[in-house]
């Protein structure tokens, strides 16, 4: 027994912020941001939270799946900017939708969030816990910018996707995880305290109190790490599945940067076709890039039975990792 996705959903908010208007705001240019990472705009959330965008992708999802939301036994979130630190999205999303047999609970790689998400739910069907789950990506990282940094303010956008797993006898073949960290230092964000009142009296050095929260980045070690690790696991499992480049139709990899994408077709050997893109609309939102993407793809009647298609994340954490899955 393996987990099939059986229904994929996605929702975006209705702001669309261009380049050019990001450009009235720091010092920037479209020139820039679309030579270096091929975004063009992206959608920013204005009044939907975080898990109100994810229960409308679940909503889509569950509909494409036909499947009801009392049926759903395991519902996963994988996010790194929900509004509350508890109770988690997950459960605020099982309240919008009313799956109110499901077990419940977040996940947090940041942009792997969504495949360690897929990877958790697989496992819980391949033992025969649970049949039928719902994975989601769901982020608001406009909430975690700093919107005077112009090396990170450009790169990302808000959204969310999500996917219905269903045990079936074929789905998901192989997946690799990865995790190191040691390195990870090079992308943050660090809780604010912003809004408590007074400080931790028996706390003598308050000092975390006082470090910048939101996100923070050095760009090139990631780029440096993404080029490698991504290509490296994607090898990894197809020596796991036993399966060749050929066999394989696409490559669905976290939107971060077209440059990243690039360098992964490379140096895999393999078309730039065979890699779709969509950052150029949405930049980069994180756990939910590569459902958002599936659901593109799976609405544009692209994808048939049968299809072999590989998914990779990476990110924060550092995180990575891969999953084969038979369409
Ligand atoms: N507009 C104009 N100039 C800028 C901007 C901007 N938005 N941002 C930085 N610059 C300037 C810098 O100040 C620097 O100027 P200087 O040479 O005068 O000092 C110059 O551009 C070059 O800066 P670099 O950081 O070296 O630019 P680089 O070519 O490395 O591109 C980028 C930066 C796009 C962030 C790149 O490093 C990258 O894509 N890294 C990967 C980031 C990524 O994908 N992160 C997400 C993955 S993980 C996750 O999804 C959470």
């Amino acid at each position: 027994m393996t987990g099939r996705i059986t229904g994929t959903g996605s929702f975006v908010p209705e702001i669309n912020v261009s380049n050019e208007e990001l450009s009235e705001i720091v010092d920037t240019s479209d020139a820039w941001i679309y030579s270096r990472t091929g975004i063009r705009s992206r959608r920013i959330a204005g009044k939907e939270t975080v898990a109100e965008m994810g229960a409308e992708a679940a909503r889509r999802a569950m509909e494409k799946a036909g499947a009801l939301a009392e049926e759903i036994e395991l519902l996963i979130v994988a996010t790194c900017s929900g509004e509350f630190l508890f109770p988690s999205t997950a459960c605020q999303i099982q309240k919008e939708i009313g799956a109110r047999q499901a077990v419940v609970f977040d996940i947090s790689a940041a942009c792997s969030g969504f495949l360690f998400g897929l990877n958790t739910a697989w496992a819980y069907l391949q033992s025969g816990i649970y049949k039928k789950a719902l994975i989601i990506g769901t982020e608001k990282l406009s909430r975690l910018l700093n919107w005077e940094d112009r090396s990170t303010c450009v790169l990302f956008g808000d959204g969310a996707g999500a996917v219905v797993l269903e045990a079936k006898e074929t789905g998901i073949e192989g997946m690799v995880q990865h995790a190191n960290g040691e390195k990870g230092e090079v992308l943050t964000c660090r809780e604010g305290h912003v809004g408590i009142k007074g400080i931790n009296p028996f706390d003598k050095e308050p000092e975390a109190e006082q470090k910048t929260c939101g996100l923070e980045m050095e760009g090139q070690e990631v780029f440096k790490f993404a080029v490698k690790k991504v290509p490296e696991c994607i090898e990894e499992l197809l020596a796991q599945t036993r399966t060749t480049k050929e066999e394989i139709k696409y490559y669905l990899l976290h939107q971060a940067n077209s440059r990243i994408i690039s360098s992964a077709a490379k140096r895999l050997k393999e078309p730039e076709e065979k890699f779709p893109i969509n950052m150029e609309h949405y930049g980069n939102t994180s756990a939910a890039s590569i459902p958002i993407l599936l659901d593109e793809l799976n609405r544009q009647g692209k994808l048939q039975r049968g299809d072999k298609l590989i998914l990779s994340g990476f990110g924060a954490g550092l995180t990575w990792g891969a999953v084969q899955i038979e369409w």
